[in-house]
This record gives structure tokens, C-alpha cells and sequence, in this order.
């Protein structure tokens, strides 16, 4: 098959935040304690970060972390993990039936975040606390001097304030999972009133209301219109989540998991805007997609999950998926997706960074290395700069059981005014055959290929894992050239391609 694809100058999304390439750290199984912390580890630094992992973060080009959940935010003191460590107590983790030791808190975990060059974007729990111990995190955090949470901060150790720009108001509120979970209506006013509080202290925040944890979520849709209804003017996004995975084999379906990604963003989006023009605003609302990966929820479900009274272990390992082509072809196109919804889509978190469900994985004492889904997102971090512009695609279909027809092929063009450089990110859909792709770049002035890098492998569930961490790595594709303003490229199947141009 072959597909034809055209770049048209008047077709630009909007401007491609930073911020969308941002991660996510929890307080969750192995990712912060021997994951970015370990200090017996050979690689450790002086504070007991590793050190090949702070490489690896650097590599993948994360903008903002949001921090410190996830569920585990919603049972979290935020006392208990600042102040002389020896003194911090141990507490039990509701939400993923673990000890937190809290030896890394705000102090610590900002630190790392300069280790690695990343911003921090902090939730603030509104499942089993409200607006005062809100109120008070962002004093400790924000406020220079002369309160007693400043203060604190100081004797702490930490004279400038952490200064966090982003503020998420709790975390999946809509999920029955969620420790304090509440119904539409009762979020939306202790939302809007902590949204209030919270500006009122420091006016120069921005601050992200709980949408749903899914798109299949019973209440998806009534409850993003009666939250905003209630929060609309003392919130800058709303935030949207979204875990993909193959199911019963259906690999066609699964390759096709961003036409949902694509489904959902717009459903929220007209939702909000419905909301704006009830209520005569000016303002509009976009989102924040702060938790989006691949996702075997099942084998959590059924193998990892800790249970007992007695048994509440300290970093166990959960959640550690290992991704394979496929896994990381899927999540090329999820990136695809925010890309071309960079109009409204104003933040994103790949949830999340180590260990578990995410990018870079390690071992005790041992080495660090690259998942699969680690390339298209370092690749897409570095290259996606500028503009986003839709492609107009005259592409293929095929039949697939969850999304019905689906577009063989999805693309994205990225375009950068201040330095001519441009970007094309493309999926092969199809799990048997190649397509040759044209695509009309002319509109992007005489440019070469700079750089090709395609995923793709005859074994799409490869992995890389301990034992061979280096077995999946992109390619350059040699197919790629432009000539006379058309750009030519073969895509194998069940592949994920970006090419730069210049
Ligand atoms: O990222 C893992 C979990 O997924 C998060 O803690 C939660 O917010 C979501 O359900």
C-alpha cells in the first residue's frame, strides 16, 4: 500500500508547549527508592541519587515532573517528609499497600530535579486532606520569608523557595479507587474553593483540575462539565489520563489506541468549551494529559498486587511492565496525538519515569537501561520544536474491532520559525505489510533529511531487558529522501519513524 500526505502551510495547531513532554514521579513500588535513589549503589552521588539514571532522565528530555502522585498523593502527609530525616516516620501507603520511609521528601526531591534539569509540577492531596494542608504546602513551598511555613522551609535547609509554578488539585478523583473519592459535585466545590485559597496566597500559580482517570469512566464527560461548572474561573486545566494495552491479541485495535487518545482530548475539550459558553467566559480552559502510557493493568491486577495486614513492604516491585516494539510503536502515536492537539493540550506527563510502567528501568546494584519507549520520546522531545502542523493524510483504512476503520498511517509535521528546522513523526499502523509514504513538504522550503530514526523489528514483542538491555534500538531509515519538494519513505509494519529536516 501506499499513502500520500501533504504539509500545508495554514494548517498550524498551535504552538508546542515544553510542558508536553513532561514525566511523572510517584511514590510507587521501586521508582524513587531504588530507582532514582539508591545510595549503596557504585553510581550513587553524595545525596544517594544514581547517577546513570540522572544521564538517562537527561537523555529523554523531560520538561516539568509532577510529583509525588498519582493514588498515593491522596493519603500523603506532606509534614512527614520534611525536617530532619532520621525524624520523619514511617506511614503506610494506602493506595499501593507499602511503607514510605519518606528518607526522599520535597527537600530531596527537588534537589534531584536540578540534578536533571526538570521543573517540578506538584499534586496536592484532596482525597483524605482539603484546602488548609493545600494552603499550608504552598506556603512552605512558595512563600520567600516571614511566616512560619517559610521559616520552616529555611531551618530546613532551603533559603529560596521552591518556587512551583504548577499545581494539580488532587489526583483521579472520579476513580472508586481513590482514597477520599468523591462524586462530581462535591470535588468541583472543594476544587474550586482550594483553587481560590491557593491564588489568593500566590496569584501567580497555575492549576490543574482532576478530569477523568479514563476515558471509559462511567462519568466521563458529566463529570469534566460539573467540575468546570464549579471550578471554571479559579482553574488554568483540566486533566485527562489514559493507559493503552493489547488485549486478547487484538494487536490491530491496539496499534490503533491514539485514534482514542484523539477521541478523548476533543471530548474534553468540547465539554469545556460548552462549559465557557454557558457561562458567557472569555477564558478557556486546555489540558494538562498528566498521566498517558502503555499500561498492563491486568498484570497488577492479578500477579503484582501486594494484600495483608501484616505486609506492607518497603519499595516492592510493581508496575514494572516490560515494553516491546509494539508497546513503543502505540506510544510514538499517543505522542503523535498531543502533538496534534497542541492548540488545547498545554501540558502532559508520561506516567511515568522509572521502574515502574516506565522508560528507564534498573537494578539493584546493577545497571540502568532503555526500554523501548524510551526512543520515540527522547527522539519526539529533541526534534518537536516550533509549531505543530496537521498533515492533510490520504491514507488507507482497515477494519479494527474496538475503533472500526482506522487510518493506516498517522502523522504529525512539526515546524520551527526561528530556525527553519521541521520534524515528521509517523506510525505504521499495519501489523503485515510496508507503506510507502509521499508527503508534499514543499510548503517547508528546500529541505533535506537531516536525521531518520525508524523502531520497527521482525519480532514485535522484542524487549529490552536485563539480560540483553540493548536488544531494541531505533534505525536510521535509508528509504528517506526529499527530492523536488516531496518526501519519500518506506514505513515496515508496525513501525514508528521521525525524520528531521532542514
Ligand atoms: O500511574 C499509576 C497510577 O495510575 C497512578 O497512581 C494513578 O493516578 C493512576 O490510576
Amino acid at each position: 500500500p501506499s499513502a500520500h500526505l501533504t504539509v500545508d502551510p495554514n494548517s498550524a495547531v498551535g504552538a508546542i508547549q515544553r510542558r508536553l513532554f513532561g514525566g511523572f514521579v510517584e511514590h510507587l513500588g521501586r521508582h524513587v527508592y531504588d530507582g532514582i535513589y539508591e545510595p549503596g549503589h557504585p553510581s550513587a552521588d553524595a545525596d544517594g541519587f544514581r547517577t546513570d539514571v540522572i544521564e538517562l532522565v537527561k537523555e529523554l528530555g523531560v520538561s516539568t515532573i509532577r510529583y509525588p502522585g498519582g493514588n498515593f498523593v491522596s493519603g500523603f502527609r506532606w509534614e512527614d517528609s520534611v525536617g530532619p530525616v532520621a525524624e520523619r516516620p514511617r506511614r503506610l501507603d494506602l493506595a499501593w499497600h507499602s511503607t514510605e520511609t519518606n528518607e526522599v521528601g520535597l527537600h530531596e526531591f527537588s534537589s534531584w530535579l536540578e540534578k536533571v534539569g526538570s521543573d517540578l509540577m506538584m499534586a496536592v492531596n484532596l482525597g483524605t486532606r482539603g484546602t488548609l494542608e493545600a494552603l499550608d504546602l504552598l506556603e512552605y513551598s512558595n512563600v520567600p520569608a516571614g511566616s512560619a511555613l517559610a521559616q520552616r522551609r529555611i531551618d530546613n535547609g532551603r533559603t529560596e523557595p521552591f518556587g512551583v509554578q504548577v499545581w494539580c488539585l488532587g489526583n483521579e478523583m472520579d476513580g472508586p479507587w481513590q482514597l477520599g473519592h468523591r462524586n462530581a459535585d462535591d470535588y468541583g466545590k472543594l476544587a474550586a474553593r482550594t483553587a481560590k485559597g491557593m491564588r489568593q496566597l500566590d496569584p501567580s500559580i497555575e492549576l490543574v483540575v482532576c478530569g477523568s482517570s479514563g476515558a471509559s469512566m462511567p462519568t466521563f464527560g458529566e463529570w469534566e462539565r460539573v467540575v468546570l461548572t464549579h471550578a471554571y474561573d479559579d482553574v488554568d486545566m483540566i486533566s485527562c489520563h489514559a493507559y493503552y494495552q493489547e488485549h486478547d491479541g487484538d494487536l490491530d485495535s491496539f496499534l490503533a489506541s491514539a485514534v482514542d487518545m484523539d477521541g478523548f482530548i476533543e471530548k474534553v475539550v468540547a465539554t469545556a468549551d460548552h462549559v465557557k459558553a454557558v457561562r458567557g467566559s472569555d477564558k478557556q480552559i486546555n489540558i494538562s494529559f498528566d498521566e498517558w502510557n502503555v499500561w498492563y493493568l491486568d498484570r497488577y491486577e492479578n500477579v503484582d498486587k501486594v494484600e495483608g495486614i501484616g505486609n506492607w513492604p518497603i519499595a516492592p516491585r510493581l508496575l514494572e511492565d516490560v515494553y516491546s516494539v509494539v508497546d513503543a510503536v502505540v506510544f510514538g502515536n499517543l505522542m503523535i496525538s498531543l502533538l496534534k492537539h497542541s492548540d488545547r493540550v498545554a501540558s502532559a506527563s508520561l506516567a511515568q519515569l522509572v521502574n515502574v510502567i516506565a522508560p528507564i528501568m534498573t537494578e539493584p546494584g546493577g545497571p540502568a537501561w532503555r526500554q523501548t519507549t524510551f526512543f520515540p520520546f527522547a527522539i519526539t522531545s529533541r526534534l518537536a520544536q516550533g509549531e505543530a502542523l496537521q498533515l492533510k493524510l490520504d491514507v488507507p483504512t482497515h477494519d479494527t474491532k474496538r475503533y472500526g476503520a482506522v487510518p493506516l498511517v498517522d502523522a504529525v509535521a512539526t515546524h520551527d520559525a526561528e530556525d527553519g528546522s521541521s520534524a515528521v513523526f509517523l506510525v505504521n499502523r499495519s501489523s503485515t505489510e510496508s507503506i510507502d509514504v509521499t508527503v508534499d513538504v514543499s510548503a517547508l522550503g528546500d529541505v533535506q533529511v537531516r536525521e531518520s530514526h525508524t523502531l520497527n523489528d521482525d519480532d514485535v514483542y522484542a524487549k529490552n531487558t536485563l539480560d540483553a538491555p540493548t536488544r531494541v534500538a531505533p534505525r536510521p531509515n535509508e528509504t528517506a529522501r526529499v527530492s523536488d519538494g516531496t518526501l519519500t519513505v518506506t514505513l515496515p509494519p508496525v513501525s514508528w519513524t521521525a525524520l528531521a529536516l532542514s
